[in-house]
């Protein structure tokens, strides 16, 4: 827990990730009274901004709906202010810091009260600059310091471990480093290990002696519109299944954590991980999207490579060596440009043994976590009424049904607190990373060496042609919605 004051630096704060997420979900948190009493706010940036050009920037994806609101957001910008200055000059550091003091002394913060959360939304390139320059230049010795990190996380395992030993001087591991994964702080995700470790009615039926197969899906109906220069670096195995879901599929598939505290519950998924077995070419199908229905092909994006054979789509397939896991295959796909966006995990489970109801449809347990929140599951019933027939039905559980006043917090929001309170259950250690990389490294190795040319598909479809046979392989159960 974090005593007396605290500055939030945002550096980076005219790009992308600082207008669109940071700062909406810092105001969002002053609006729910959730920030310290005492809170300095910093956009630190190269540009050189007028108060107003800043304010701007950082409120152009605020909603204030209400008067209340309106007067909320004024006094957040009381409270927050603009510094320019370079990402690699230690005088600049210097007057971040002395700004930083001279707030800290105003407002007679003491020793052990001078906490410092620094935020990085900065790209890669000055990414190393930037943590000596505050290593340097602008920690507290009197109070927290907190590096709030982002992916990418370099783009292998070599990458990453430099990445890491470079940092790992300038910000301590145990105490100081916090590396985000937005999806650790959405409210299905954080949801699972309740669902799994409080129910006597899932916990026994979580293994492959009930569970068929489970699928980890997200879909997005836009394509890299302007994002393509990054985009083509990285492809989709690295922009959101090395993380974003192997996450996913972390917290589903580990043990029961011994506690609900950090260390019990990243040990769990660190095991679980390396249980995983390395990922085979013939489990893994590659898509590109082109262009259709009016809309651009990916190689249409004059931010992309000509020619580039950059995958906007995958599916692959993981088994998990142990003894819960045997033979499962967890099917994970993700996708640009598709028919629809979502994000969802589907549990289909085995036949029930004997014949008494022949062709009675599998049970399906659904997580969905975006958009339209919630968890339900399919079991068969008697049609009511005169018939005996067995009819597939749901027992639905939608978020915005059951709960009056629902409140879902943005995951940055959730987490952005997290860091403040130093709770890093929701954080990635640096092992779990190591172990991250180590499932796909070769995959991404040989798909790069080899010039994979990925499978096209029209925008705004299911994805390639190919995909429905490749789920057939896995015993998936096609429903309408998979
Ligand atoms: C980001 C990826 O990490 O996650 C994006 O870089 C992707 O390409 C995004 O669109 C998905 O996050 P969300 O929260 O919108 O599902």
């Amino acid at each position: 827990e974090m005593q007396g004051g605290v500055t939030v630096v945002v550096l980076g704060a005219s790009g992308d990730l600082a207008t669109k997420k940071s700062f909406p979900c810092l105001y969002g948190l002053y609006k729910r009274d959730l920030l310290p009493e005492k809170v300095h706010i910093i956009g630190y940036a190269r540009s050189k901004f007028s108060r107003e050009q800043f304010v701007k920037k950082i409120t152009q994806h605020i909603k204030t709906d209400s008067e209340e609101d309106k007067k909320k957001l004024d006094e957040f910008l009381k409270f927050t202010e603009y510094i320019s200055g370079a990402y690699d000059k230690e005088e600049a550091f210097k007057d971040l810091d002395k700004n930083i003091s001279d707030w800290e002394q105003k407002n007679k913060l003491k020793k052990g009260q001078k906490n410092r959360l620094f935020y990085m939304a900065l790209p890669p390139s000055v990414f190393l600059s930037v943590a000596s320059g505050l290593h340097n230049s602008t920690r507290t010795t009197e109070g927290k310091n907190r590096l709030v990190i982002e992916k990418p996380f370099g783009k292998d395992l070599e990458s990453y471990k430099k990445l890491n030993s470079d940092l790992a001087p300038l910000f301590d591991e145990k105490e100081e480093v916090f590396r985000i994964d937005h999806y650790l702080g959405k409210e299905m995700i954080k949801d699972i290990t309740t669902l799994r470790f409080a129910n006597m009615l899932f916990s026994p039926l979580w293994s492959g002696y009930h569970i068929k197969s489970v699928q980890i899906t997200l879909k997005e109906n836009f394509g890299t519109e302007g994002r393509g220069g990054y985009f083509d670096e990285y492809g989709i195995i690295r922009d959101v299944m090395q993380n974003h879901l192997l996450q996913l599929m972390s917290v589903l598939a580990m043990e029961r954590p011994i506690r609900r505290d950090a260390n019990a519950i990243r040990d769990e998924k660190v095991k679980l991980l390396r249980s995983v077995k390395p990922i085979k070419m013939e489990d893994c199908l590659l898509g590109q999207y082109t262009a259709a229905n009016d809309k651009p092909g990916y190689l249409d994006d004059e931010t992309v490579p000509k020619g580039s054979t950059c995958p906007t789509f995958a599916a692959l397939a993981f088994y998990i060596n142990n003894e819960r896991w045997d033979n499962v295959p967890f099917i994970m796909r993700a996708g640009k440009a598709m028919e629809t966006s979502k994000v969802e995990v589907r549990i289909q489970f085995k036949a029930l043994p004997g014949i008494l109801f022949e062709d009675a449809p599998h049970n399906e347990l659904v997580i969905r976590v975006q958009p339209n929140e919630a968890i339900y599951i399919k079991f068969n019933n008697k049609s009511p009424g005169f018939s005996d027939d067995c009819l597939l039905t749901e027992l639905d559980l939608t978020y915005k049904n059951r709960y009056s006043n629902l409140q879902i917090p943005d995951a940055y929001e959730s987490l952005l607190l997290d860091a403040m309170r130093g709770d890093r259950a929701n954080f990635v250690r640096d092992d779990e990373l190591e172990a991250s990389w180590e499932i796909f490294t070769p995959l991404l190795h040989r798909i790069e060496k080899d010039k994979i040319v990925p499978e096209k598909y029209p925008y705004g479809t299911r994805g390639p042609a190919k995909l429905s046979k490749f789920m057939d392989r896995y015993g998936v159960v096609h429903t309408p919605h998979n």
